[in-house]
């Protein structure tokens, strides 16, 4: 499998640590200390116009055009739509004519789509398959719980992967821990229903989640080049997850890599889930800082617990 393709969409609105601290007992020094988010993008209501544009620049990137495209897997942990799925919108506001599903690894998601896609394209059914990444977090936290709501923003992200191209690597593994870190749904009025549950906004403990982040990296990383019989010396870049920037400076301090080897653009983003490594990516991409040849690391984690890590030659 390889990567022919990258786009993304971000919301125009964006938000500063300081206007935050109008609203919240918060401030942009704690903000920026703890996580390294100095701003976030807020979507108007209007995800799915953003994923569709990402998907739109991802296939234009690929030099194909939607027609070619023969299977579409959208990342989405909460949208407006409970049904249809994220991916059958996409289908829609892009033309393209191919099944669609989407799934929810959390902020592990683009890892998890991108190992189903290997499969599906090492089944030999399909041509070029489109990774679209759409989260909207700031949708799923309540805005006065200062622990939770500065740490996100919205984004869309996407891929287009065909078959070629050296093996690819992975690592994947959930662990069932709801407590952690989990957030509420409801809908429907059903009268059978005795659990009386409504809706809540996402709750997290964010010194577990941290200390699980670090772990699962740096073993993920090292279990994936030995694997490959590597070492991480041979690793030209890490792509992470963007959720805090210490999570990234504890991971590459362990691994004993240089800064320039671990992009991040989390400052200007804040963790935007399952759309922040093809974000970056993304952003790599256009930059022309992936050269043919280079060896890429991602890791990723989020709710579940879920983790996945992937090496691939770009
Ligand atoms: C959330 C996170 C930034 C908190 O940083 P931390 O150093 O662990 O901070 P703590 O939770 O220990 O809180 C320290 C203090 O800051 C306070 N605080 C929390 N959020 C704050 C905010 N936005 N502004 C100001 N103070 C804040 C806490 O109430 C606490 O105060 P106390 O000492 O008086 O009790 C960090 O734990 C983290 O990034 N975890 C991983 C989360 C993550 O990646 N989630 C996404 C999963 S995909």
């Amino acid at each position: 499998m390889k990567i022919i393709g990258t786009g993304s969409a971000t919301p125009e609105l964006v938000v500063k640590n300081t206007e935050l601290e109008s609203f919240l007992d918060t401030s942009d020094e704690w903000i920026r200390t703890r996580t390294g988010i100095e701003e976030r993008h807020i979507h108007d209501g209007n995800l799915e116009g953003l994923a569709a544009e990402a998907a739109r620049r991802a296939v234009e990137n690929a030099g194909l055009s939607i027609s070619d495209i023969d299977f579409l897997i959208c990342s989405s942990v909460y949208n407006r739509f409970m049904v249809p799925a994220m991916s059958c919108v996409v289908q829609g506001l892009t033309g393209a004519a191919c099944p669609c599903l989407d799934i929810n690894g959390a902020c592990a998601g683009f890892v998890y789509a991108l190992e189903m896609a290997d499969a599906y394209l090492a089944r030999g059914r399909h041509r070029n398959i489109l990774i679209v990444c759409a989260e909207e977090p700031t949708r799923m936290v309540d805005w006065t719980n200062r622990a939770t709501c500065v740490l996100f923003g919205d984004a869309a992200a996407a891929c287009v992967v065909t078959s070629g191209g050296d093996d690819v690597l992975f690592r994947m593994h959930t662990a069932s821990n709801i407590d952690v870190l989990h957030g509420y749904n409801s809908a429907g009025n059903c009268p059978y229903d005795k659990s009386g549950r409504t809706g809540e906004a996402m709750s997290m403990n964010g010194q577990e989640v941290y200390k699980f982040a670090v772990s699962s990296a740096t073993e993920d990383i090292r279990a994936l080049c030995e694997t490959a019989g590597i070492s991480l010396d041979g690793i030209d870049h890490f792509v992470l997850h963007q959720a805090n920037l210490r999570i990234l400076e504890a991971v590459r301090t362990r691994l004993r890599q240089p800064v320039e080897k671990f992009p991040h653009n989390l400052e200007h983003y804040g963790n935007t889930s399952s759309a922040s490594v093809p974000l970056l990516l993304d952003e790599l991409h256009r930059a022309g800082k992936l050269k043919a040849g280079q060896r890429l690391a991602m890791s990723a984690f989020g709710a579940g617990l879920t983790t996945g890590a992937c090496l691939l030659t770009w």
